[in-house]
């Protein structure tokens, strides 16, 4: 019995940290050394119990890093180990001459916290309960802030989660952690109490994010996302930064199929060519995690797995249990809107709105066009 109270104590860290070390052919796939040096680095790891497992896929051109750990959040060898993997991978990249080796590797030296060096990170420490479904998004050619949408549909919405209205464990509501990314302070929303102001913020999606969600009535943690804007670290324009974001499912939260029901449609976000353009979100199996068209559309998967006993469980053959949830005909219909969508936005070329505002150009190369321009401008007479 003591231990059976211990084991539902247990608190497991799921960290998902990513990284564009390099890629095949222009931003379009991470290729298999890559995978192959990423899996080796957290092999290694595992065997010294720093972590306990471990997946490693791909977001299109980005290396997604999953592991599943007890040294909590943001804990400096977690972060190490990624970055450690990242800088190898990026070193690999640069041989292979690769494209955008070392992309994402915003600064040299490691300072402790991967957060603020160009990696994303969404991470959740957990207290396992008896069963704990988990599902982890991963997307490509788009911003932080993209996820705003799903995350409010899925946690209040009763027109999305049936479980807001039918489930008395989550009548309480949620609530949402918001950050102002450009003045990087954040605020605390409850729903559906400030339902409206939450709209308010996050529909400005280039501005502000939700980083974690959490149920009112206990402030259990239920969703984690990377909230890093690349192009805020840098300066300028280094690349999308293509956001990760962890959720959990059931008994008394969003069930699974709650959670992936938002991507039954696409949806618009920011990204795709040259990080410069609006384009509908894709839901994709693993096997379809590649941009193609104008650099896109933009692709997102899902990967859902149980977290048991401090990992991700496994199978009869010790190797981690994954299920890809957007590998589904349930998608298809998601999938034909969002290449409709693409070819009508691409049909509009450079015209807005299928260009993103002056605002968010800000920080890509068409400033240095507009300068050499500016100098040829004359004022109107009167
Ligand atoms: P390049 O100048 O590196 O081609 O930048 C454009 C880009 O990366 C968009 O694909
Ligand atoms: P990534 O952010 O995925 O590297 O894409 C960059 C880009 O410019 C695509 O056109
Ligand atoms: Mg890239
Ligand atoms: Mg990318």
């Amino acid at each position: 019995m003591l231990n059976g109270v211990l084991d539902l104590a247990r608190k497991t860290t799921v960290s998902l940290i990513k990284c564009d070390v390099g890629s095949l052919a222009g931003h379009h796939v991470v290729p298999q050394p890559l995978f192959n040096l990423a899996e080796k680095s957290l092999q290694e790891a595992a065997k010294k119990g720093l972590i306990n497992n471990f997946i490693v896929f791909n977001a299109g051109d980005d290396l997604e890093l999953l592991m599943v750990h007890e040294k909590g959040e943001q804990n400096h060898d977690i972060h190490k180990l990624a970055w450690d993997t990242f800088k190898a991978a990026a070193n690999r990249a640069a041989e292979l001459k690769l494209y955008g080796a070392g992309q994402d590797i915003l600064k040299n030296a490691f300072s402790g916290n991967v957060r603020g060096m160009g990696p994303g990170v969404a991470e959740m420490e957990i207290e396992e309960r008896r069963s704990d479904p988990v599902v982890v998004f991963a997307a490509d050619k788009t911003s932080a802030g993209s996820f705003n949408y799903p995350l409010f549909r899925i946690f209040a919405d009763p027109m999305n989660t049936a479980g807001l209205v039918i489930d008395p464990a989550m009548l309480c509501g949620f609530k949402f952690e918001v950050i102002d990314t450009l003045e990087n302070k954040s605020i605390v929303l409850k729903c559906p109490e400030e339902i409206y102001e939450l709209l308010a913020l996050i529909g400005t999606v280039g501005r502000y994010a939700i980083s974690r969600i959490w149920r009112a009535s206990d402030d259990m943690i239920c969703a984690a996302s990377s909230v890093s804007k690349l192009s805020l670290i840098a300066g300028k324009y280094v690349g999308k930064d293509d956001p990760v974001m962890i959720t959990r499912a059931q008994h008394g939260l969003p069930a699974v199929g709650e959670i992936l029901a938002p991507f039954m449609h696409s949806y618009f976000v920011q990204g795709w060519m040259r990080g410069s353009h609006w384009g509908p979100l894709m839901p994709v199996g693993l096997c379809d995690s590649k941009c193609t068209a104008f650099d896109g559309p933009p692709r997102i998967v899902a990967l859902g797995f149980q977290v048991a006993d401090g990992k991700i469980s496994c199978g009869d053959d010790g190797e981690p249990m994954i299920a890809d949830m957007f590998d589904d005909p349930a998608f298809s219909i998601a999938r034909s809107e969002a290449m409709e969508n693409a070819v009508m936005l691409r049909r509009m070329g450079e015209f807005e709105p299928a260009r993103l505002s002056s605002e968010e150009m800000e920080y890509t190369t068409i400033q240095t066009v507009l300068e050499k321009l500016g100098k040829r401008f004359k004022p109107l007479e009167k």
